[in-house]
C-alpha cells in the first residue's frame, strides 16, 4: 500500500469504523467480535490524532475552539467505548450503546471532514501532510502491536475532571 499522507489515513480510518458500525447492526453470533474490532479502531484513532495529529493543527492555527470541541467529544465517546468493552452483547442497553456510539462518531467525523473544519484548516495551515501521515502510521501500527498483545486499554480521557469510570464503579 503507497504511503498516505495524514487527511488520507485518517479518513480511510473513518471509513472502517462507520463500515463496522453498519456491520455490528445486521451482525447476529459476530457482535462481540466487532464490538472488540470497533472499539480497537476507535482507541487507536483518537490516540493518535490526540497525540500528534490535533496538537499539530493547534500549531498550525486551527481554530482553538474547535480543536477543544473535538477533545470533548472525543472524551465524550470514551466513556461509551469502555462501557462496550467491559460489557457484552447479551447485556441490556448494550445494542443502545453502540448506536449512540455510532451516532456520536458520525457526528465528530462530520466536523472533522467537513468544509471548514479539522481537515480544511490542517491543508490550510504549513503543515507536512505526508511526513504527518508516517507519524501516524507509525504510532498506529506500534499501538495496534501493543493492544494485541497486552488487550485493550481503558481509554484514558483528556478534558475531564470528574473521576474515572473504575472508581465510580467501586465507588
Ligand atoms: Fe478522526
Ligand atoms: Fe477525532
Amino acid at each position: 500500500m503507497p504511503a498516505q499522507d495524514a487527511i488520507g489515513l485518517l479518513k480511510a480510518d473513518h471509513r472502517k469504523v462507520e463500515e463496522l458500525f453498519e456491520k455490528y447492526e445486521s451482525a447476529r453470533g459476530r457482535k462481540a467480535d466487532i464490538a472488540k474490532q470497533i472499539c480497537m479502531e476507535l482507541i487507536i484513532h483518537s490516540m493518535i490524532e490526540e497525540e500528534i495529529f490535533y496538537p499539530a493543527c493547534r500549531d498550525a492555527g486551527a481554530d482553538s475552539d474547535m480543536m477543544d470541541e473535538a477533545n470533548v467529544e472525543h472524551d465524550g465517546a470514551k466513556t461509551l467505548i469502555a462501557e462496550l468493552e467491559n460489557g457484552s452483547p447479551d447485556d441490556e442497553f448494550y445494542d443502545a450503546k453502540v448506536k449512540v456510539l455510532s451516532e456520536e462518531i458520525k457526528h465528530h467525523i462530520k466536523e472533522e471532514e467537513k468544509r471548514g473544519g479539522i481537515f480544511t484548516a490542517a491543508r490550510q495551515g504549513e503543515l507536512d501532510l505526508d511526513s504527518l501521515g508516517e507519524k501516524l502510521m507509525a504510532r498506529k501500527q506500534e499501538l495496534k502491536t501493543q493492544f494485541e498483545q497486552q488487550g485493550l486499554p481503558t481509554p484514558v480521557t483528556l478534558t475531564m475532571t470528574a473521576p474515572p469510570l473504575e472508581q465510580r464503579a467501586s465507588a
